[in-house]
């Protein structure tokens, strides 16, 4: 039995769809932990790409069971349209699919509250996915969300809906100047759904427990990434859940003593979608030509990434916060033909050299990264399978990335597709 974690190392979008499809033929279970369909996980097979948002990636392997643990935020609506899109495209999601009756339902008004709040802070936004992703767990850690097992208890729902109703609307009219919101309404839309989801709620948590006495490995799939995290990522500009290690122990309940080892998912450069600080960014050519090879537009929202160079400190910190036991560095193809790549080592603040990322959202804005740069191998590893295939200066850029993270590569991603791919450590076979 192995319960592996795998995390994003850097802001999201490090390519956890494509590694958790991967490692699925190895797992029994896959299972969400924390966020909600703020995600985009990204998943090509052949000629068909797929795009999961709340569901884990492991369901298009067909026969593996998927789970959506306590900490994850659900929108109804979005899960129902994620279940038939895939029905259409012919996976069969029942008897697979089990969502946790305390994972915490995202309503109507949380997705107006996150919109207007995004629209009254002007310049200061953090360009949220507009998911209504913080103001459901806002309402969570303050004791007045509605969970997905109250879907089951209508009359436990009505009453909870008209208590909030009574304060939101008030936020609604006064603040926000928008209509209020109707408990009948949102009553009747979220009965409906209940009729759809009863199936598929359960409690997870006792599902998890009896799947280790099984002896069954479990995959962790996080969304999200580290430098998100709402404790320890660039705060303000983060998330509203925790994307680290930590996170899915919390989320999905499960003994951090059961965990087998926690596998970091990092690009080969850095993206970042949204507001906030970013050392690296090159608001360049550079910057435009890594989004075009890329294809660096937002798997959720379609806004185009923020893009720059490999940041070490970074991935230093997402090593010691998530105890990676190793790391999946994919888009190395993306690379390609560059003469020359740059990786930063160390930040300057005032002229003192920092080997670690500030806590301060306005230093890390003012911090200088200091670089290190390493010579291109300008040839396609597009595609390549064994790490000896790869050409020289390839090599020596991940060997140089596995020295400054102190962490082994386990496997080099080398294109979009399943089957391109370096495995040099399996983490479920050893
Ligand atoms: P996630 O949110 O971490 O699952 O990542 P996304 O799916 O949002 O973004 C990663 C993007 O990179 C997707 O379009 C993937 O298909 C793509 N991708 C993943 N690995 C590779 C790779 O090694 N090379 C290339 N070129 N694309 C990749
Ligand atoms: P995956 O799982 C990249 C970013 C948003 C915004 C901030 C807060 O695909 O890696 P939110 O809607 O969560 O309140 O927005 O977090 N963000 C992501 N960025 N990948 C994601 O998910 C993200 N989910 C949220 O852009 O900056
Ligand atoms: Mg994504």
């Amino acid at each position: 039995m192995a319960n592996i974690i795998i995390v994003g190392a850097q802001w999201g979008d490090e390519g956890k769809g494509k590694i958790v499809d991967l490692l699925t033929e190895h797992a029994d279970v896959v299972a969400r932990f924390q966020g909600g369909h703020n995600a985009g996980h990204t998943v090509v097979i052949g000629d068909e790409q797929f795009i999961l948002h709340l569901i884990p990636s492991g369901i298009l392997h067909e026969g593996k069971t998927c789970l959506i643990g306590n900490g994850v935020v659900v929108d109804p609506a979005a899960l129902i349209e994620e279940i038939n899109s895939l029905r259409a495209r012919g996976l069969n999601v029942n008897g697979r699919l089990f969502i946790s009756d305390n994972a915490h339902l995202i309503m109507p008004y949380h997705v107006a509250i996150d919109k207007g709040a995004e629209k009254s802070k002007g310049k200061e936004r953090i360009g949220t996915t507009g998911r209504g992703i913080g103001p459901c767990y806002v309402d969570k850690m303050a004791r007045t969300g509605i969970r997905v097992g109250d879907l089951l208890r209508p009359g436990t729902f009505r009453e909870k809906l008209r208590k909030n109703l009574k304060n939101i609307n008030m936020l609604m009219q006064h603040i926000y100047h928008s209509e209020p919101f109707d408990t009948d309404e949102i009553f009747s839309a979220y009965m409906g759904y209940s009729e759809q989801l009863r199936p598929f709620i359960q409690d997870t948590e006792y599902l998890v427990s009896n799947y280790q006495e099984e002896g069954r490995n479990i995959l962790l799939e996080g969304a999200q990434g580290t430098l998100l995290d709402v404790d320890h990522g660039t705060y303000p500009f983060v998330t509203s859940s925790s994307p680290t290690a930590g996170g899915a122990c919390v989320g999905l309940g499960i003994g951090p003593t059961r965990i087998s080892g926690v596998l970091g998912i990092i690009k080969a450069y850095t993206t970042r979608v949204g507001e906030g600080p970013f050392p690296t960014e090159q608001n360049n050519e550079l910057g435009e030509n890594l989004r075009a090879k890329g294809g660096e537009y937002g798997a959720t929202t379609g806004r185009p990434r923020r893009c720059g160079w490999f940041d070490g400190v970074s991935a230093r910190y997402a090593v010691r916060l998530n105890g990676l036991t190793g790391l999946a560095i994919t888009k190395l193809d993306v690379l390609d033909e560059l003469k020359e790549i740059k990786v930063c080592t160390s930040y300057t603040l005032d002229n003192k050299k920092i080997v670690s990322l500030p806590h301060d959202s306005a230093a890390i804005d003012v911090i200088e990264p200091v670089y290190e740069t390493l010579p291109g191998w300008q040839e396609s590893t597009v595609g390549i399978t064994k790490f000896e295939d790869l050409p020289d200066n390839a090599k020596a850029y991940i060997n140089y990335i596995e020295k400054l993270s102190g962490t082994p590569v386990n496997m080099v991603s080398t294109g979009q597709k399943r089957d391109e791919i370096i495995i040099r450590r399996n983490p479920f076979e050893t």
